[in-house]
């Protein structure tokens, strides 16, 4: 039986995960953890917890029998540029508490199954762009993708020196309709529903043929699962695997948007995080992932934006009774 910890847990992603793996594994058994107060839809087991505090996490995973941890707390690319510090201190020490509870427990007989994103923000402008490769060129420009470079590192270095089982994936910008995005390049292309909806024009802090790597959250949520549930020997990465959904523009997107909001407008003020978006890559070659572990996308453009239009619930005006 697993027992599983997710920090980060009422984050974007975090939400979602718990989740889903409360519906597979009992809720009794997924332990949701968070700095910010419990928010999380669902959880029977909630931790408020700080990840830079390792003796408090340690304890956690002592006392719940934890088997596998989930580490999500980060400041994403664009909340990062504007406190690199913390970001660089959240991003790495939060990670290498993680990874030093798994090597020691792993010298006690009590393996520590870890998970933890990379990015597309590892990469960088001397990266290619298109299609780009799981090994390739990396020079990351941001605080934060210099935080996930150096966290591949160290998840590899982990595995290979002191065998810990640690698995990553190099997410692309994740588009969900339950929570709010956390502060990335490409929170744009969930914004961006919220003006259709509301009627108004959407005006899009990229250039319209900024082609990025995105994936729907159900297909982010499976291929995470799916990786932690690999057996070990075909997780052959332990850096951080290229996981491609689908990859659009804004023009492409509002296009699609149209098709299904006629009359929804785009107009385009790029702002400071174009020059982000411009060193990442438009599209990734995830056969490695592929061949390894099996990983498919399923959903594409026309289905996300049919789902997305669908599901989003804008918040209702106050009534005026009262
Ligand atoms: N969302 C994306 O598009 C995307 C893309 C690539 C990688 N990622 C990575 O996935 C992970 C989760 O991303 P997200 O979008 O859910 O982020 P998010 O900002 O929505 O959630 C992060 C959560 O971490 C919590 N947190 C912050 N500091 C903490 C601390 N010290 N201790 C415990 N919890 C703390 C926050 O309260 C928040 O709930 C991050 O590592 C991020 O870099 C996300």
């Amino acid at each position: 039986m697993e027992r599983i910890l997710v920090i980060g847990a009422n984050g974007q992603i975090g939400s979602e995960l718990v989740e889903t793996l409360s519906a597979q594994h009992g809720a009794e058994n997924v332990i949701a953890a968070d700095i910010g107060p419990r928010s999380s839809f669902g959880v029977k087991r909630y931790e408020p917890i700080d990840v830079l505090d390792a003796n408090v996490v340690s304890h956690i995973i002592d006392t719940y029998h934890v088997t596998q941890v989930y580490q999500l707390a980060a400041l994403l690319s664009v909340t990062g540029e504007q406190a690199p510090l913390k970001a660089w201190d959240l991003n790495m020490n939060g990670l290498l508490n993680i990874l030093e509870i798994a090597r020691k427990r792993g010298m006690g007989g009590k393996p520590l199954r870890v998970f933890w994103p990379s990015s597309i923000a590892a990469f960088g402008p001397n990266t290619p762009r298109d299609n780009t490769p799981q090994m390739t060129v990396m020079d990351p420009t941001t605080i934060y993708g210099i935080s996930k470079l150096a966290g591949e590192r160290l998840c590899e270095y982990y595995f290979l020196k002191f065998g810990v089982d640690v698995r990553s994936i190099r997410y692309p910008g994740i588009i969900s309709y339950k929570s709010p995005p956390g502060g990335g390049t490409t929170d744009y292309a969930i914004a961006i529903f919220h003006s259709a909806l509301k009627g108004e024009t959407y005006r899009c802090y990229l250039g319209p043929e900024s082609g990025l790597p995105m994936i729907y959250m159900p297909d982010a949520i499976r291929a995470t699962i799916e990786l932690m549930e690999a057996p070990a020997e075909k997780v052959k990465v332990r850096s951080s695997y290229n996981v491609g959904g689908i990859s659009f523009t804004p023009r492409e997107l509002a296009q699609k948007i149209a098709e299904q909001v006629p009359g929804f407008k785009i107009a385009y003020e790029p702002d400071a995080r174009q020059a982000i978006a411009d060193s990442w890559p438009q599209s990734l070659d995830d056969s490695q992932a592929t061949a390894d572990w099996g990983w498919q996308a399923k959903i594409g453009i026309k289905e996300l934006v049919q789902d997305m239009l669908a599901n989003i619930k804008l918040p209702q005006p106050l009534s005026k009774a009262a």
